[in-house]
């Protein structure tokens, strides 16, 4: 295979320039910046010309010279001004080319290039509308986002940016120190995997016998029984004990291939086998591919609470395949929808507008949306000290129903969408509680609480939940999709009442 070329695309202050020449010495190349080239050709500063000649000269020339760059790349790697994805001839050109976006919020752009010389940073307003505009140009035109674009990752990154399978997209996760690639696409059968070391696979009994054999050189398969009752220690300490008889050892690493309930116990596994082994995701449902199969956390159920036992462990990498899907039995791709709807409602903007029509199509960018929307809130807070609790948007009372009912009676999403009922009604928003109970109801998921489920059980386990954290964790509530608040306090009347509302 040829060697990609590497262009970085993204808003101004996204550290372009950096990225390119971190990349480039990590790799051991040169690497050349559009605009520095732009500047050769006008014989002056960009923003004299911009101010003596207007934007739309400015572009003329830009773009001549980007689609020369792009044409025949004098440089391994190569970095291109912001503006330049205006142009249609571009755009196609990027097309031949590994194209990396180096993501950056807009109130972090404004901090780094507003207000200076640059011609369009000098207005927040109009800078704002220009970061919201063409945001979802480089994401789609990106084979690779780096949420966190500093000249650490991209040195990190650079090596896995050069080996992307066609057709699979890459976000570069990090989450307290530690970088990872998440591989979202067709990226099974490839004879791709993206960790050195021998392989150990951890799946169910239902999902290794599918696609067990899309794992390229297993050096050893250990299956656990299927579902969430056999996320247990005893099942923990079978697998434990398989790969130590199998001779496992620090250099390997395990591979999680099934849903939530593999991902969680296989990551636990690798996180506590000789103190900490690597582990490879490799998620097999929905609930797992847009939620659970990012973001560190693994554990076991106690009969006394879910993840009672558990340790953060990040992946070295995810590989999440939409076409293992396929497979998927109805009622757990409507359990997924469930996590779907929950994190559409964190992010709001475009995830939610297009999780609102209640398609229920299921694609790379559906998955990629939620991955990134999970991995941006972890990377802020990989521990759950502040702002990563958003993501228990409806699991107070979600897992408050699966304790209580012994975690046989619901699907996890099944619970989470019931949780995210209750959480709408302690929001006091009758009208999207309507909207999202519509939507679930749309998937086939319950909107109402079984009459046999005893209220009591579900509100001590809530309590419980609330002591287990010191008392000081509230609930997550909706303000609005996207705008989502943290440790609010409720009162237990109030529960009583969104549970009440439940029952209907
Ligand atoms: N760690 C986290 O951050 C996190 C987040 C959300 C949920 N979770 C956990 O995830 C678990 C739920 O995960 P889940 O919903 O994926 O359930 P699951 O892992 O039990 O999978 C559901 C069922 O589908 C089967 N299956 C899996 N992939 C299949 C495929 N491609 N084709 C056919 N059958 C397939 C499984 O064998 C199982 O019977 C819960 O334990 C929950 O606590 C963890």
């Amino acid at each position: 295979m040829e060697t990609p070329v590497l262009v970085f695309i993204g808003f101004m202050g996204a550290g372009k320039t950096t990225g390119a020449r971190a990349a480039a010495a990590a790799l051991g190349v040169r690497a050349i910046d559009t605009d520095r080239e732009v500047e050769q050709r006008i014989g002056t500063s960009i923003e004299d010309y911009f101010a003596s000649h207007g934007e739309r000269a400015f572009r003329e020339i830009e773009e001549d010279v980007v689609a020369e760059v792009l044409e025949t790349p004098p440089a391994p790697v190569i970095s291109i001004g912001g503006g330049a994805i205006g142009s249609a001839r571009v755009r196609e050109l990027l097309a031949r080319h590994t194209v990396v976006m180096l993501d950056v919020d807009e109130p972090t752009a404004w901090r780094r290039a507003g207000g200076k010389r640059r011609p369009l940073a000098r207005d927040r307003e109009r800078f704002a509308a220009l970061h919201a505009e063409r945001a979802p140009v480089y994401e789609a035109l990106a084979d690779a986002v780096l949420l966190d674009g500093g000249a650490e990752t991209v040195r990190r990154a650079a090596g896995a940016l050069r080996r992307i399978p066609t057709g699979v997209k890459v976000l570069w996760a990090v989450a307290g120190g530690v970088n990872y690639p998440v591989y979202v696409g067709d990226v099974l059968d490839r004879d791709f995997w993206p960790v050195r070391g021998r392989r150990f696979m951890l799946t169910d009994e239902t999902v290794g016998p599918v696609y067990g054999e899309r794992i390229p050189e297993l050096t050893a398969t250990f299956a656990m029984p299927a579902g969430e009752a056999a996320k247990t220690l005893s099942n923990a300490e079978v697998l434990l004990r398989g790969l130590a008889a199998a001779g496992m050892d620090h250099d390997d690493h395990v591979v999680a291939l099934g849903g939530g309930v593999v991902g969680d116990v296989a990551g636990f596994c690798a996180a506590v086998y000789q103190r900490g082994v690597g582990v490879v995701q490799v998620p097999t449902t929905l609930v797992s591919q847009v939620d659970s199969a990012y973001g560190g956390k693994t554990g076991v159920d106690l009969p006394e609470g879910k993840n009672y036992v558990g340790a953060y462990h990040q992946p070295r990498a995810v590989l999440a395949d939409p076409r293992t899907l396929a497979t998927l039995p109805a009622a757990e791709l409507a359990a997924g929808w469930a996590e779907v709807v929950k994190t559409a409602l964190i992010a709001g903007g475009p995830l939610w507008t297009r999780v609102r029509r209640g398609e229920g199509i299921v694609d790379r960018d559906l998955v990629l949306a939620c991955a990134r929307t999970k991995l941006a809130v972890v990377a802020g807070d990989e521990r759950d000290a502040g702002r990563r609790q958003v993501l228990n948007l409806g699991h107070t009372v979600g897992h408050a129903i699966e304790t209580a009912t012994g975690y046989a009676r619901y699907r996890h999403g099944e619970a989470v969408g019931l949780g995210l009922l209750a959480a709408l009604t302690l929001s006091g928003q009758p009208e999207l509680r309507s909207e999202v109970s519509d939507l679930l109801s749309g998937y086939g998921l319950p909107t109402t609480l079984d009459p046999s489920v005893d209220h009591e059980a579900v509100l001590t386990a809530v309590q419980r939940d609330k002591k287990r954290r010191g008392g000081r964790v509230g609930f997550v509530l909706v303000e609005a999709p996207g705008d989502v608040r943290t440790g609010a306090p409720v009162a237990e009347r109030d529960v009583r009442t969104a549970l009440g509302g439940l029952m209907k």
